[in-house]
Order: C-alpha cells, then sequence, then structure tokens
C-alpha cells in the first residue's frame, strides 16, 4: 500500500486504516425510527492510506473507481462533490464543520467491499477516511462518535438520509460478535454469534442488482414512519410496543402508513427474539425469526425485489433454516442461516432460480463476524 501511495503522490505515507463493511443479521429500516439493529462487520476492508498536506488542498486515488480527485478543502460544500469522492470529502467537510482546524490531505483508497451491494462500502470508505483524517490531525475522535460524524457527513454532505447502522457497525463490530445496538441510546453490546458452533455457515447471497438507495425510495419509507409517528404522538416508532400494535394500527388513517409501522413494530420485536435465541445458543431456532423479517420486508415495507425475493426462496428451498435481504433493499445482497454441507448445494440451486428466471447470476460468499474499524499500518 505504501509503495502505491508513493507512486500515486510522490512521497511515504504517513499510515494505512482500515473500516470494513457489514451485513445486518436482523432490525432492518428501524435504525431511522430509534430502533434496534444487530449487524456483523464483513472481513471486506476499505482501506485508506493517507498523509497530511501543508495547504488545503484534497488529493483521492481510488482503486476500484480507477479515478483522482483534486479539491480544496475550502470549496467543499455539500451537493457539489458527486460519486466516490463525496463520502471521504464529506468526511473531510464534516471535521471542519464540528470545528476542527483541518488542512488538506492525500488518500488513496483501495479494499475489497462489492460496491453498489448493499454492503455498506460508503459508510467503510467514511469510516477509514474518519479514522485517518482524526489521527492526522490529532482530532480526539472514536467509536460511537466517530460513527455519528461518518453518518452526518453523508447524511448533510452526500444527501442520502441514512440512519446510523452502517457507520457504528463498520465502527463498533468486532470479531465473533454481532453488534446489538439501540439506535436512540446508542447502547452498544457484544452478542457472540458463532453458528460454526452448531454447524452452521452464513451464507451471502450477493444478488448483483443494484441497491438503489438514494434515487427517493429510502427517503420516501423514512417519511411515512416520521408521519405515523406524529400521527401516533410519539417521539418515533420506536416508542409503539407490539402489544399495543392492533390498537395502535386502527389510529392511522392510511393503509401505508399501517403497513409500514407494522414492519417496524414487529421487526424490533425480532431482534429481541433473534438475541435471545442467540444467547441460549439457539442459533438455528432463530433462522425463522429471519424469514420471518423477509417476508414483512417484502409484504409490509415492500424494499425486496424479485431477484431478493427468490433467493430467499432458493435458499429455503434448500435447506436454509432462515433467509432474508440484508440492508436497505430494492436489490442488494440476502443472508441464509444454512448447515455447513448444504452449503454448495443450496448455491448451485440459487443459480439455477436465478437462471430460470432470467435474472444474472448472483455472488455468494460466506462470512463469518470480523473486527471493525483500526489501523493496519
Ligand atoms: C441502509 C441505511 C441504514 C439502514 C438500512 C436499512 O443500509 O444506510 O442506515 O437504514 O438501509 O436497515
Amino acid at each position: 500500500m505504501s509503495a502505491d501511495f508513493r507512486g500515486e503522490f510522490g512521497y511515504s505515507p504517513a499510515g494505512t486504516w482500515a473500516a470494513p463493511g457489514r451485513i445486518n443479521l436482523i432490525g432492518e429500516h428501524t435504525d431511522y425510527n430509534d430502533g434496534f439493529v444487530l449487524p456483523i462487520a464483513l472481513p471486506h476492508q476499505v482501506t485508506v492510506t493517507a498523509a497530511r498536506r501543508d495547504d488545503d488542498v484534497l488529493r483521492l486515488v481510488s482503486r476500484q473507481a480507477g479515478g483522482r480527485v483534486e479539491l480544496r478543502i475550502d470549496d467543499l460544500t455539500p451537493g457539489r462533490v458527486t460519486g466516490w469522492a463525496a463520502y471521504p470529502a464529506g468526511v473531510v467537510w464534516a471535521l471542519r464543520q464540528r470545528g476542527h482546524p483541518l488542512h488538506g490531505l492525500d488518500l488513496l483508497i483501495d479494499g475489497d467491499v462489492p460496491p453498489g451491494a448493499g454492503l455498506s462500502s460508503s459508510a467503510a470508505l467514511e469510516c477509514a477516511t474518519a479514522l485517518a483524517a482524526a489521527e492526522l490531525y490529532d482530532v480526539d475522535l472514536a467509536g460511537r462518535d466517530l460513527a455519528e460524524l461518518a453518518r452526518y457527513a453523508e447524511n448533510e454532505f452526500v444527501g442520502m438520509p441514512c440512519g446510523v447502522m452502517d457507520q457504528a457497525a463498520s465502527v463498533l463490530c468486532t470479531a465473533g460478535h454481532a453488534l446489538l445496538l439501540d439506535t436512540r441510546s446508542m447502547a452498544a453490546t457484544q452478542v457472540p454469534f458463532d453458528p460454526a458452533a452448531e454447524d452452521l455457515t452464513l451464507l451471502v447471497i450477493d444478488t448483483r442488482a443494484p441497491h438503489r438507495l438514494v434515487d427517493g425510495a429510502y427517503a420516501a419509507r423514512r417519511r411515512s414512519c416520521e408521519r405515523a409517528a406524529v400521527v401516533l404522538g410519539v417521539p418515533a416508532l420506536r416508542d409503539i410496543g407490539s402489544d399495543d400494535l392492533d390498537r395502535v394500527l386502527a389510529a392511522l388513517p392510511e393503509p401505508e402508513l399501517r403497513t409500514r409501522t407494522r414492519h417496524v413494530v414487529t421487526e424490533n420485536d425480532r431482534v429481541e427474539r433473534f438475541v435471545a435465541l442467540l444467547r441460549a445458543g439457539r442459533i438455528a431456532e432463530a433462522g425463522p425469526v429471519l424469514t420471518a423479517s423477509h417476508v414483512s420486508l417484502r409484504d409490509d415495507y415492500e424494499v425486496t425485489s424479485p431477484e431478493l425475493d427468490t433467493a430467499v426462496e432458493a435458499a429455503l428451498a434448500a435447506g436454509a433454516v432462515g433467509a432474508r435481504m440484508t440492508g436497505g433493499g430494492f436489490g442488494g445482497c440476502v443472508i441464509a442461516l444454512i448447515a455447513r454441507q448444504r452449503v454448495e448445494q443450496c448455491v448451485t440451486e440459487v443459480r439455477q432460480a436465478f437462471e430460470r428466471s432470467g435474472f444474472a447470476a448472483p455472488a455468494t460468499f460466506t462470512a463469518a463476524p470480523s473486527d471493525g474499524a483500526h489501523r493496519v499500518a
């Protein structure tokens, strides 16, 4: 990485920082409702090799995107920078907005988180950049504060109204654990997650149908939830208990608000049930909770796609104990919890189902919970 940096910029870097992509096990579209999420960090990471500059220039090179962008820090304004460069530029802008006197940086970006697959390559890029910039400029920023800053950059600079899950996962996850995050209090609990102990594997099926989160559908879901909370007189849908659901739904005037609310309330409940089963060492029994989440995202929240539904159905038909879409939806990935010895057959059957439906071949890999963002060199 260091040689690459020298090749690009003509001098040696100060260091390399890495931040992972994530998979959310369960708790989908709950984070902007102040609810609960349960992501794991992937072994796939974005790395940022970096050095400070004496002037106010930000030079960005991306190995994946194959591009080079040069910006003046004083010119950074929300909406002005587009494409991959908006994420690191947004982080630098956010640090300055928060009063940290940052100057220029040279950043070489590399990594293996598939972009556009719903695995949070953008959050990983933001978090790796934030770690690098904070350390290089002696800014005391770590953990949830760093995740919050990265989320702020994405909301305000990039213009994507996401919740905090992806950035929190990229920073706070630890190997061997899922991260139970209360997105209201930001209380984070590490829950041991070791499917191999029950001879199970977490299979990821990347449908390769690009997820399109910024195209308005995500923002529309978020607005519906906020509207429902206003009608119900609560700060957020997190405040609705599942015991109260029937009464609450009857109070909502529009069918759309009712289905969106039902998803969020039942999904928060499913996170709790899933975690209880993990803690009891009954991972296989947690499978149906995953599948119930998918059904709710498909029927009530309406964020799945034919590819996602086909992948879930084929995985279940091939013997998975549970399967669901993960991330924002409208494309992206499915996760399936499946006996180790059935993985290969499952992959074959999912491929065949995609072929029958005329979809492009999916990519698959197995994932073990990995570490959050850190300095690597
Ligand atoms: C995207 C967003 C997250 C979260 C998920 C859905 O990944 O970035 O904040 O809302 O969708 O759970």
